[in-house]
């Protein structure tokens, strides 16, 4: 990996914002009535974090205590080591033994406008008897489940009762295509996949179980399919395979609702999620119990304010870490009342996730920068249609979030009442790192602000010198509670991909970022060879297999281009085999070609066929230079290509195409 500088879609508008200082503070009220209110968390976090998180963690349920809060042996962390909990009692029967029992966990509402509520008890009871269900089709403790969903209460539920029976989950999102789930269920080595017939987007129906079945032609682990009905009454035509596929809602009718939960070590493993890296496979992180149940809880608790009265939406589909941290862990630990929404957000019409905050009174609501600049883009007209007034807390996550789009968010959807918490974190960190406490934190439009308190942050140069204000890379210092224990399979990637950049034990994020005189950091970005296109990650390296991988391919090199919305969009540079002749039709193909191969969400905005590609004397592409073309630059340094034509011709041709 060879970091640049750190580039990001808004650099320049956030580095001029800086000198600007905008603050909002946070009103009388808020700090009033703030969970998190008391200034000198942020030293007494910093002066004994162990005691700090052992705080959070003694708030949780455990069957047998921890003898140690923290083993660390860079880059290896243990934490809460001892102890023996279940992530589904702290989600589910912690709260069914209270007053909590009979109020609503998950307010659902699919895209069609079909409504399922589920109390914390009739959660329970599903999950018991869907863990059941498992056990009945050979799952144990340790066997990992793949699981690709549409977003609907089944998906929480498969994961709570995998998480209640110790079996490991791997949820894959919905939007990804054959291959890509049968390369994650290979890699975890999944005995079963639970799937649905189908689920919608944008009026569509999208085939999970046709799609399923493509990939299960060539995963041998899968020994069983739990095939969820979308909806009761209504079935798409699936494929059912006699003894292999399973009706969930045949098995769940006769499956007990009790179902005693397995004691498991804070360091067994919860779940696996893949994530895009450097190279062109995908990485299974990995994440254990008791430390990311404990971070995902004190988090959700302390960033959102989370009370007893909120009723919380995070929009992020399930199948990302977002969803799996603050739909499902971090929320439901804290017993609250989730919404859940399956579809778009402009289906059938614009306005349709202010139609849900006001049909349901939500309080937060927590989305990406993506989202918030298609509202921009759609005009006010369709928020101001609705009651927002129920709103009192608003959070972006995913990407960088310009000032412009936070002043939107603010005005607009908060209408001036509502604190904006920008939270950055990563699949890797299991929860979120840096962002604001409402009740006490000063927020600056495009500022995550400050690391959360135990979290401890540095911004360093490539060779490990710390920057105390201005930019560099972002690292992370100090092990926390929520921390990838390692790429499944793959020990030795682990440590190279994280802890290798320098030599002193600290985490090495992939981003750049900024820390300005109050110590507030402004991410600017990836450093490294992946992208962040809509909020979602995508490796270069990953798309450029994607490509190759078409016979008509010769080269590929990938590029992000800064995108009015999605904050970046992606650019293929392509060169052909000899006799194949270049055309739009081809062009099309192969875009069709990476959906196929890896989801609609890798689909290429531009392909741009180049006779040749730049090139070091030893062969290896410069990305840096054909970034410099795709963001219509000057270009950088030419003087180590092999042939500094390549570049001007790629430069002319291109400026051609865009006029
Ligand atoms: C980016 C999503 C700026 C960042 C939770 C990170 C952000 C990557 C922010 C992780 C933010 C996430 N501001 N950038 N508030 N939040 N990112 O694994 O580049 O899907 O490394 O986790 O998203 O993406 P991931």
């Amino acid at each position: 990996m060879s970091p640049t500088e750190p580039r990001g879609p808004e650099v320049d508008a956030l580095l001029n914002l800086l000198n600007e200082q905008r603050v909002f503070e946070p009103s009388a009220d808020w700090r009033a009535y703030a969970i998190a209110n008391d200034p000198s968390v942020y030293e007494r976090a910093a002066a004994d974090p162990e005691a700090f998180w052992a705080t959070f963690a003694a708030e949780l349920e455990w069957s047998r205590p921890w003898t140690q809060v923290l083993d660390w042996q860079p880059p290896h962390a243990k934490w809460f080591v001892g102890g023996q909990l279940n992530a589904s009692v702290n989600c589910l029967d912690r709260h069914v033994r209270t007053s909590r029992r009979n109020t609503a966990a998950l307010i659902w509402e699919g895209e069609p406008g079909d409504r399922r509520t589920l109390t914390y008890w009739d959660l329970y009871r599903q999950v018991c008897q869907c863990a059941n269900v498992l056990k009945s089709l050979g799952v144990t403790k340790g066997d990992r489940v793949a699981i690709y969903l549409p977003l609907i209460p089944e998906l929480a539920i498969a994961m709570l009762a995998c998480a209640r029976i110790g079996a490991v989950h791997s949820v894959v999102f919905g939007g990804f295509s054959a291959e890509a789930l049968r390369d994650r269920i290979n890699d975890a080595q999944a005995s079963l996949l639970i799937t649905a017939d189908g689920g919608y987007r944008r009026g569509q129906i999208v085939p999970l179980k046709q799609t399923a079945d493509e990939a299960l032609t060539g995963t041998p682990s899968i020994q069983n399919v739990l095939l969820v009905r979308r909806q009761p009454g209504e079935m798409f035509p699936v494929h059912v395979k006699e003894g292999r596929d399973h009706w969930y809602h045949r098995l769940m009718q006769d499956a007990s609702a009790d179902c005693p939960a397995e004691p498991m070590d804070s360091e067994d493993m919860l779940y696996i999620l893949y994530t895009s890296g450097t190279t062109g496979k995908p990485k299974g992180i990995v994440h254990t119990t008791g430390g990311y149940l404990v971070g995902t809880y004190a988090t959700t608790k302390w960033v959102f304010d989370l009370k007893d009265t909120d009723v919380f939406w995070c929009t992020a589909d399930i199948g990302w870490v977002t969803g799996h941290s603050y739909v499902v862990y971090g929320p439901l630990q804290n017993g609250a009342t989730v919404v859940m929404y399956e579809g778009a957000p402009d289906w059938p019409s614009k306005d349709r996730f202010w139609e849900i905050v006001e049909r349901y009174g939500v309080t937060i609501f927590y989305t990406a920068p993506t989202a918030i600049r298609a509202f921009m883009k759609w005009g006010t007209e369709w928020p101001a249609k609705r009651d927002l007034s129920s709103l009192r807390l608003l959070g972006s996550v995913g990407e960088p979030i310009n000032p412009e789009a936070w002043m939107w968010y603010h005005e607009h959807i908060g209408r001036r009442r509502c604190p904006v918490v920008d939270t950055w974190w990563q699949t890797e960190t299991g929860h979120i790192m840096i962002a604001p406490l409402p009740g006490l934190t000063s927020l600056k439009p495009g500022s995550a602000t400050k690391p959360f308190p135990g979290i401890v942050a540095e911004i360093r140069t490539g060779g490990g010198v710390a920057v105390a204000k201005g930019g560099g890379l972002l690292a992370l210092t100090t092990p926390w509670p929520g921390m990838l224990r390692g790429i499944y399979g793959d020990p030795a990637r682990f440590v190279d991909q994280y802890w290798t950049r320098w030599d002193d034990g600290v985490y090495f994020t992939g981003d750049g970022a900024h820390v300005d005189e109050q110590g507030d950091y402004w991410l600017l970005g990836r450093v490294d060879d992946v992208l962040n296109v809509a909020g979602h990650r995508l490796g270069t390296s990953e798309l450029e297999s994607a490509l190759v991988d078409h016979p008509a391919v010769a080269e590929a090199a990938v590029v992000g281009r800064p995108h009015e919305i999605k904050g970046q969009s992606i650019a293929a540079f392509v060169t052909v085999k000899e006799g194949i002749i270049a055309t739009a039709g081809l062009s099309d193909e192969l875009k069709e070609h990476v959906v196929r191969k890896i989801g609609a969400i890798a689909r290429p905005d531009q392909i741009l066929f180049a006779a040749d590609l730049p090139k070091t004397r030893s062969g290896k592409i410069m990305r840096r230079l054909l970034r410099d073309v795709a963001e219509g630059k000057a270009l950088g340094d030419t003087t180590t290509l092999a042939d500094p034509n390549v570049i001007r011709r790629l430069k002319d041709e291109y400026e051609a195409l865009e006029s």
